[in-house]
């Protein structure tokens, strides 16, 4: 408006003075905040004040408890006091912005999205979780409910806009319903896979995605078929939405359960194992075939902090008198695919940045049985070096994961040893998955819940070995 308004001055001389009245009258109706647009992303830094946001505390305590209970037990609530977002922010994450002028945006960014509202008000780093400051707030009802749209084409790196209005202004999917507490605006936005993109998009500042979960989810059939992210996270059901509100026959829960909830891992990927023959003697070769199918996600599996997370498929056959024998799956011969297989090497040598050992030998790469296939997606350092530093990351390796919907095979050969036992042999294949490779989260001390392995699923199949 202003820049019309400037237009017109120039254009027509004879009006110039009237127009200016105008102008001026308008400028004293209108609040100066409606002239200043609403910052988004790394220029949001510092524009606003704690107090313009509500606690979840306040949200939760007597009104929308069930909603706030929920919420307590996913990794939103936690995203800046988990212990190993603690570590990995302030032990690896902050000090390497420190030294490394090129990653120095880190030191506000990781913010952006695990302690939004800190990041808002400028607090950062903020104070450690232990000091209980407002950054433990996390991923707080607020930072959602005071969203309006974001800016630009692509959802990332928290490009959302917040406005918090009077501190009494909350954006919801319906509009109907009153609040005594607060105003409620009807968005559509909030509603979409691309709110949640904002966060759940992430770009390096060397201008890789080194988290894609939206942009997978887009480019996936559950987009085309209008699923949005919120339909497998945010589920519906008949119930209330605050304690003294509308019943609704379609709720929607604020579940956001994902990697921390291993019922929600477990039975993502289907698995079926068959031989090429049934019957077989001592010495002859049988070839095995797994196929693998992504039934359950939105997106890749894994998907999100991908340079964290392991999947890996373990074979083994069992033969009548209990001798095992481990199967290593048969290589395709494609670019990159060592990374997909797992070995005995070091990696990880970029931790020594912020450790200050520049000689750091790194760690073991993968810490599964060598030979399994690993399901996964690597990252590089500016050095070509494999990390987990999402921020440090370069480029990327072969992308081995499971996308949505999508089948893969899996070959294994197996040549019979000579004493192998006459009878019936079983073979069975085991996915596992692990959010934080076990070496690296033994070498930082993360608690042990971080390197659990969840079995995502198994399935067996026989042959007969004749005398
Ligand atoms: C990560 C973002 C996020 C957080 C955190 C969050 N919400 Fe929501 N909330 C949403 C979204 C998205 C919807 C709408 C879902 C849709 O329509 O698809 C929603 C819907 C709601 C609704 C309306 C539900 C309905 O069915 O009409 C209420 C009320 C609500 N949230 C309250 C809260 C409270 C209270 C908290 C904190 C305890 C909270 N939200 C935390 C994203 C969030
Ligand atoms: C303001 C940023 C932000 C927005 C918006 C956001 N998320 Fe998240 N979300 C996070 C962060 C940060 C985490 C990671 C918490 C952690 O583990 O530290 C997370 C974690 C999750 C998890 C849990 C993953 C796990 O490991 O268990 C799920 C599921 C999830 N988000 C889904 C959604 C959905 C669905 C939406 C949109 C309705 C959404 N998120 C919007 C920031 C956001
Ligand atoms: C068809 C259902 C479905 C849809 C749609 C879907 N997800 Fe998921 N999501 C899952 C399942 C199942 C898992 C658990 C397995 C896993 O970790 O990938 C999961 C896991 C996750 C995780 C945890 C991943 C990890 O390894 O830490 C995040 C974060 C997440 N989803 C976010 C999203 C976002 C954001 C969208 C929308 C862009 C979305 N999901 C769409 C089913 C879905
Ligand atoms: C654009 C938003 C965004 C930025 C910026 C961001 N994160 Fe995250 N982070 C997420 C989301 C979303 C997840 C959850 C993904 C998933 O579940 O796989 C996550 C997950 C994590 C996890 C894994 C949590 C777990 O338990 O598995 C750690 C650790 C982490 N982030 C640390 C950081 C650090 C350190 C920085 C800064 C260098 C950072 N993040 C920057 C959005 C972001």
């Amino acid at each position: 408006m202003l820049f019309i308004k400037k237009h017109i001055l120039h254009k027509t001389g004879v009006h110039m003075k009237l127009t200016f009245k105008i102008f001026a009258l308008i400028l004293i109706f209108l609040s100066p905040q409606q002239f200043s647009q609403v910052k988004a992303g790394a220029d949001a830094l510092g524009t606003r004040k704690y107090d313009e946001y509500k606690t979840p505390q306040f949200c939760g305590s007597s009104c929308h408890v069930d909603f706030y209970q929920q919420w307590k037990q996913a990794m939103m609530s936690q995203a800046y006091t988990h212990h190993w977002d603690e570590i990995e922010y302030f032990e690896l994450a902050v000090p390497h912005a420190e030294k490394d002028e090129k990653v120095a945006e880190v030191k506000a960014g990781c913010n952006g999205c695990h302690a939004p509202i800190s990041f808002l008000v400028g607090d950062v780093p903020p104070p450690k979780p232990e000091m209980k400051s407002r950054a433990n707030e996390s991923v707080s009802c607020d930072v959602c409910h005071t969203v309006s749209g974001f800016e630009g084409d692509t959802p990332y790196n928290f490009n959302w806009i917040s406005e918090p209005g009077d501190g009494k202004t909350k954006y919801g999917p319906r509009g109907t319903g009153n609040s005594p507490e607060h105003k409620i605006i009807k968005s559509d936005f909030l509603k979409s896979a691309d709110f949640c993109g904002t966060c759940h998009n992430e770009m390096s500042p060397y201008g890789i995605w080194v988290k894609s979960t939206h942009l997978e989810w887009k480019e996936g059939p559950y987009s085309k078929e209008g699923v949005q992210c919120q339909n497998c996270h945010m589920t519906q059901a008949e119930g209330y939405t605050a304690s003294m509100g509308n019943k609704y026959p379609d709720a929607w829960q604020h579940l956001f359960h994902g990697a921390h909830d291993p019922g929600k891992v477990k039975g993502t990927i289907e698995l079926r194992i068959h031989p090429d023959i049934r019957e077989v003697e001592p010495g002859e070769t049988v070839k095995f075939t797994v196929a693998l199918f992504n039934q359950k996600t939105g997106h890749k599996f894994p998907t999100g902090s991908v340079e964290d997370r392991i999947v890996w498929m373990h074979v083994e056959a069992v033969d009548a008198k209990g001798n095992i024998y481990h199967l290593p799956v048969n290589k395709k011969g494609f670019e990159g695919e060592d990374y997909t297989i797992g070995a005995d090497v070091l990696a990880y040598q970029d931790m020594g940045i912020a450790k200050n050992d520049p000689n750091f030998k790194g760690v073991q790469r993968d810490g599964i049985p060598i030979g399994d296939r690993i399901f996964r997606m690597a990252y590089f350092d500016p050095q070509g070096r494999m990390t987990i530093q999402q921020w440090n990351t370069a480029s990327l390796g072969v992308d081995y994961r499971l996308g949505p919907r999508e089948t893969k095979l899996e070959h294994f050969t197996f040549n019979l040893p000579d004493k192998v036992a006459p009878g019936e042999m079983k073979i069975t294949a085991v996915l596992n998955y692990q959010k934080l490779v076990k070496p690296v989260a033994d070498f930082l001390n993360v608690p042990d819940d971080e390197e659990e392995i969840i079995k995502v699923n198994e399935h067996s199949t026989y042959v007969t070995i004749l005398p």
